[in-house]
């Protein structure tokens, strides 16, 4: 068991790769897609998949997929299964594994998330595709009464069960804990959330006796609310993430993947750019692990017209390749117009 997870530790964490998230579930891609007025079935959804899955080179650049589970069971243009098409190009393919939110009772405005009790069963399913690694992913918002003591401790032993549960079935598990964007919230707000969040989350990990060598953490930076009126820059985005991280990441943990979370293309690479640049030593390799962020301006480009997937490509490879440079604090503002 731990060989085969220390081999994809081995080939997630490489210099100069990110992980890219196509894991959005059915409803999420619909909206995606109707933002581009493209009817969301599932062979406009897996056409999507077959123009970002197959860009030529992505692998420079990208290391892991999160795979949604209807694409474990498609297949490209070329008639080769997902997983296996990443896997033949060396990305290692990995499934969302979480069974999305249920409210949690007393907390009208709050949910957790579910899917624990049919974890190992699924997990059980999926193993026919091959995947080598899962997500799980739990979401805290911000407001003056959010989030709650409850949703702290309910979704930290949720991803701490769920991390114990994928590495006895010699899956890595990526640790998603986000706190949301939105909102009026200051920058000292969301660091003090995020502080507790990820607090709660390794105190639980520690209890569950998870191995923190073979788990990636996927967290959210400590940013303004997007509708702050006064947001801080790029500078104090990467300084008080990284502040936050140290106190309360183990060094164990050998990545730390970020989440985009609704931050433009631009932002989210700017701020992972500043991280490699602030001069402070980081105890494990920092890098992105972007939905939106890498594939947004695909999607646009793209719109759902054959003679534009060429053009859809290119735009997610150059996402890819900007991000790929940040982890090396090698990007600058001017590339964007490159
Ligand atoms: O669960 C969320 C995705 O894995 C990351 O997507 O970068 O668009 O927030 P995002």
């Amino acid at each position: 068991m731990t060989n085969q997870l220390k081999q994809t530790i081995k080939d997630m964490v490489v210099v100069g790769k990110g992980i890219l998230a196509a894991d959005e579930s059915a409803k999420t891609a619909a909206k995606r897609l109707a933002s581009i007025n493209v009817e969301s079935t599932e062979e406009t959804r897996r056409q999507y998949r077959n123009l970002i899955l197959n860009a030529p080179g992505m692998e420079q650049y990208i290391c892991g997929v999160i795979l949604f589970e209807e694409t474990l069971h498609q297949k490209s243009d070329d008639g080769i299964l997902f997983p296996q098409l990443l896997e033949k190009n060396g990305i290692v393919p990995g499934i969302k594994v979480d069974d999305g939110l249920a409210d949690l009772e007393g907390h009208p405005n709050e949910q957790y998330t579910k899917g624990i009790e049919t974890l190992s069963k699924r997990l059980e399913k999926y193993k026919k595709s091959r995947p080598r690694f899962a997500k799980w992913r739990a979401v805290y918002s911000i407001s003056e009464n959010t989030p709650s003591e409850l949703l702290i401790k309910r979704n930290a032993e949720g991803l701490a069960k769920y991390a114990k549960v994928c590495q006895q079935h010699s899956l890595v598990p990526i640790v998603e804990p986000e706190v949301l964007i939105d909102g009026i919230h200051s920058i000292e707000t969301c660091y003090k959330v995020t502080g507790k969040v990820q607090k709660a989350v390794f105190e639980a990990l520690k209890r569950e006796g998870v191995m923190l060598e073979y788990t990636i953490l996927k967290p959210s930076m400590v940013i303004s609310g997007k509708q702050a009126a006064n947001r801080a820059n790029a500078g104090e985005v990467a300084k008080r993430t990284v502040k936050c991280l140290k106190s309360n990441v183990s060094a164990e943990v050998p990545s730390i993947n970020f989440l985009s979370g609704g931050q433009t293309p631009q932002e989210a690479t700017a701020h992972l750019n500043r991280m490699h640049i602030l001069g402070e030593e980081l105890p494990w390799y920092v890098s992105f692990s972007y939905g939106r962020a890498l594939q947004d301006p695909a999607l646009k480009a793209w719109h759902g017209k054959p003679e534009n997937v060429e053009a859809g490509q290119k735009a997610f490879l150059k996402r890819a390749r900007l991000n790929s440079l940040a982890t090396k604090g090698l990007y600058s503002e001017e590339m964007e117009n490159e």
